[in-house]
């Protein structure tokens, strides 16, 4: 039987109470992992533990703003049928009693240790944080531990979101961090049992390895092993838009390099943006039981628009983007929609070769729809502009003369639109994935990736494609069912 307490018992009650509206939402999503009320931000805890995936995530139960977080929780056998766990922590000790912030989770010894930040503000306002462990032993309920780690000297109270891994019979633990000199970096613990925890230094950071300025402050850093390099993951906060980069208040994206475990620093290249569209931050992976690498990140971000989202005035707001694989290959890393995905397809429409007009718009029978996973792929590559319009609301372009993909949506107050953009050689694919609202959407391979949420009328369906000159192109389509969501028995 599970322990609740107070708040985890607030939460439960405010979910049964507010059931009735967040389902009566015309934009909740099919397949895709939502809180059932309230806010949810990061992917937390993230692993492939006893048979199945857990994925836990930042959860403010009690409203549609940031707050004292929660870890909420899913756990799937399969990535596409979820059960709905019990809450895996509230914050409701002095260490995390405003916010029991993001972290990861590793195996030992056949339990789960999961690692996080405990966040707490004093009544002046003055924050202070602490990396905090809980255990447990059936992935369901968890045991706290309190603090493991105090922030060094040299560094200010916004260090957080432990990632933990296992290298060389060592415990890793790499940490995003402000300096005292208001510089972001990605910092390094080691630890050989899990509790005892030595600080390393700077793996990378703003102004250090040959990096300029680059942000203030890191969040939520994650280093593994890709093919033969090291890649380090990192959300900084505080880079100014740069021609079609950095579009968004605060950015996710990777460096790859070489670790130099004498050195403790990553001997990078440049920082490499994940996703190009509004809505993708603070990235998560894990290993899969094949060894794949595979990510979930939050499908939102904090900024100003976040509340004019509609879904606020039916009391929840956010998801995570569905699961990617990660690949690496000449010197990039492609994202790939997890192999399991596929069992969601229903009712196929293909139109093979064909030639779509140069005069106009074209609109191909069955080729539409709300949830549904649509390719376009181009043996000749694209050669005129190129537009798909996804129900009235979000245009995808590619001009191949500017060399520019522009991914459009409708703001979501008022009448105006909004553009994010990435260059693009050619264009041989586009591989989008369609929600009740959102858009995520594969180019090339996933070679560039834009996730947004839009908001449609939930009426429309069509998808219209509109080209400049004659173009061949093979049109593939299915249906996306629901995701299999259950509720935890015990919750
Ligand atoms: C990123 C983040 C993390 C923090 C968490 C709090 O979105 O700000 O740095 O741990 O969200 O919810």
């Amino acid at each position: 039987m599970i322990k609740h307490n107070r708040l985890m018992q607030e939460a439960y009650e405010r979910e049964e109470r507010e059931r009735h509206v967040v389902s009566s939402d015309p934009f909740r999503l099919s397949y895709h992992l939502m809180p059932p009320v309230g806010l949810l931000n990061d992917p937390n805890g993230f692993i492939y533990f006893q048979g199945a995936y857990h994925v836990f995530y930042q959860w403010n139960p009690f409203e549609t703003g940031h707050g004292a977080k929660f870890w909420g929780h899913y756990r799937s056998s399969d990535l596409i049928s979820w059960k709905e766990e019990p809450i895996a922590l509230a914050p409701d000790e002095w260490y995390d009693k405003n916010g029991c912030y993001s972290g990861s989770a590793v195996e030992h010894d056949g339990k789960l240790y999961i690692f996080y930040t405990g966040n707490v503000k004093d009544e002046d306002g003055k924050r202070s944080s602490y990396q905090c462990l809980a255990v447990s032993e059936d992935g369901v309920t968890f045991e706290k531990k309190g603090p493991v780690i105090h922030v060094p000297a040299g560094y200010t109270a916004h260090f957080r979101d432990p990632k933990v891994w296992r290298e060389h019979g060592v415990w890793h633990m790499v940490l995003g961090a402000q300096n005292s000199d208001l510089q972001g970096e990605a910092v390094l613990f080691r630890s050989a049992n899990l509790t005892d925890w030595e600080f390393v230094g700077p793996i990378a950071g703003s102004g250090i390895s040959g990096l300029g300025d680059f942000g203030y402050m890191w969040e939520c850093p994650d280093m593994f092993k890709l093919g033969d390099k090291d890649v380090l993951i990192v959300s900084p906060q505080g880079l100014e838009p740069d021609g079609t980069l950095y579009q968004n208040l605060f950015q996710s994206g990777y460096f790859i390099g070489k670790w130099d475990s004498k050195s403790h620093k990553l001997c990078h290249g440049s920082f490499t943006e994940l996703d190009r569209g509004f809505d993708f931050y603070a990235p998560q992976t894990t290993l899969d039981a094949n060894g794949k690498r595979l990510m979930f990140a939050w499908m939102g971000i904090t900024d100003a628009q976040e509340q004019d989202q509609p879904t606020v005035k039916n009391e929840w707001i956010h998801a995570l983007t569905m699961p990617r694989e990660l690949i690496l290959a000449g010197g990039r890393i492609y994202q790939k929609p997890v192999e399991e995905l596929k069992a969601l397809r229903a009712n196929p429409v293909e139109y093979r070769e064909v030639s779509l007009k140069g005069d106009g718009p074209s609109k191909f029978e069955g080729i539409g729809g709300i949830t549904a996973e649509l390719i376009f792929s181009f043996p000749k590559g694209v050669r005129g502009t190129f537009e798909l319009i996804i129900r009235e609301n979000v245009r995808l372009q590619y001009d191949p003369n500017t060399q520019t993909f522009t991914l459009e949506r409708k703001t979501f107050k008022g009448d105006g639109e909004e553009t994010r953009q990435c260059t693009l050689e050619e264009l041989e694919t586009i591989h989008v994935f369609l929600d009740t609202s959102s858009i995520e959407v594969f180019l090339n391979g996933g070679t560039e990736v834009f996730t947004s949420r839009f908001f449609p009328d939930p009426d429309v369906t069509s998808i219209v494609m509109q080209s400049e000159k004659q173009e061949e192109c093979t049109i593939q389509k299915w249906d996306l069912q629901p995701f299999a969501l259950e509720k935890g028995t015990d919750a």
